[in-house]
């Protein structure tokens, strides 16, 4: 299969250098508006540097990989359906729901495979977590807790676009949350704060927050969100349920632990989502070739990016209101 990039940043050149080094597939030609990224990634994948027009129009081209920044994604999204080729769309689909549902209508129309990257689905331990779930491990679902702590705070410059906490950053638990609730959440409480940097509140934005899910039988799944952690990147999984307890801890950069008379110490967790989630990249990149060369459906789906983004939203509007926010079926 052979692949169109669009975006060489830090995620285009984890799933461009996938791409290339996979049997089976190749990175053919590689779009960014610096002309210094394309050309960076395309040596280093033995890909070629084209516009992205020529990418759309390529008839050897049957995939695209969107990594360009995130108000681009539904305009390419819908250029690549409207051209026949299978896409893998970096999170979020948009900023808007509204425009999400717009993009997926002709994603749709057009009958192309489209996947989006919620790469957390994939990493070996959750997924393991999931799997076990499923064969009846913990019984009955209860409670879902997601921590996910990033190990520092972006600039301003990049909150102030990011379209806040909730839509930027804790979409990826709200798609957890939703894949391990194993049913639809009804209702969203959102609370946030600026307790790590003040210019991310003066930018309008909260860098500590909480959620709370509510599924109509009753299921709960909690997020804890921070913008901070001096530990590194914390990212962990507790199920509740009727038969047990099954969680999914942090990976940390070595398994090495030093005893001594005050305790065990063990290396820092890894830092950050380029290293803790490289196996999952790779996972995810997987599951979408197989699903396209399949014929099949891939998932995530553009409309799990949709349902997210609701609850993103929802998440913001009952931070700012200080209210439950009841989610539309
Ligand atoms: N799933 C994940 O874990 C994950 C991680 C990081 C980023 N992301 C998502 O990936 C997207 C990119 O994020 P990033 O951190 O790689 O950003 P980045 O800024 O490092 O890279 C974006 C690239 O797109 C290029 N670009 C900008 N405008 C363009 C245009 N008009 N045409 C072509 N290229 C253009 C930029 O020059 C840059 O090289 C965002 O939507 C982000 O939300 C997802």
């Amino acid at each position: 299969m052979r692949f169109g990039l669009i975006g060489a940043g830090r995620i285009g050149r984890i799933h461009g250098g996938n791409v290339a080094q996979r049997s089976g597939t190749t990175l053919a030609l590689v779009a960014d508006a610096d002309a210094k990224a394309a050309s960076n990634l395309a040596a280093a994948t033995g890909a070629t540097v084209a516009d992205i027009a020529t990418i759309m129009a390529a008839k050897d081209i049957e995939a695209v990989l969107i990594c360009a920044p995130t108000d681009l994604h539904a305009d390419l999204i819908e250029a690549a359906a409207g051209a026949g080729k299978a896409v893998f769309c970096e999170k979020p689909v948009d900023l808007s729901s509204e425009r999400i549902r717009a993009c997926l209508a002709k994603v749709e129309k057009a009958k192309i495979p489209l996947m989006i990257g919620f790469n957390r689905r994939f990493d070996p331990n959750f997924a393991a977590l999931k799997q076990r779930m499923n064969e009846g491990a913990v019984g009955n679902i209860e409670i879902v807790t997601i921590i996910s702590r990033d190990p520092n705070p972006p600039p301003a410059s990049y909150v102030a676009r990011s379209g806040g906490l909730f839509r930027d950053m804790m979409i990826h638990d709200l798609d957890l949350a939703r894949f391990l609730l194993g049913e639809e959440p009804i209702a969203v409480t959102a609370v946030g704060s600026s307790l790590v940097d003040p210019e991310i509140g003066k930018a309008g934005d909260v860098d500590t927050a909480a959620v709370l899910l509510e599924t109509k039988s009753g299921r709960i799944c909690q997020i804890s969100n921070s913008r901070r952690a001096t530990y590194g990147y914390d990212q962990r999984i507790e199920v509740h349920g009727s038969k047990g307890m099954i969680r999914a801890g942090n990976v940390h950069e070595t398994t090495v632990e030093i005893a001594g008379s005050t305790g065990f110490l063990a290396d820092p967790v890894q830092n950050f989502f380029l290293e803790r989630y490289a196996n999952a990249y790779r996972l995810e990149l997987d599951a979408f070739i197989a699903a396209v060369e399949a014929g099949k459906a891939p998932s995530p789906s553009g409309e799990d990016g949709l349902r997210a983004q609701i609850l993103a939203d929802a998440a913001t509007h009952s931070c700012q209101t200080h209210q439950r926010i009841a989610i539309e079926a």
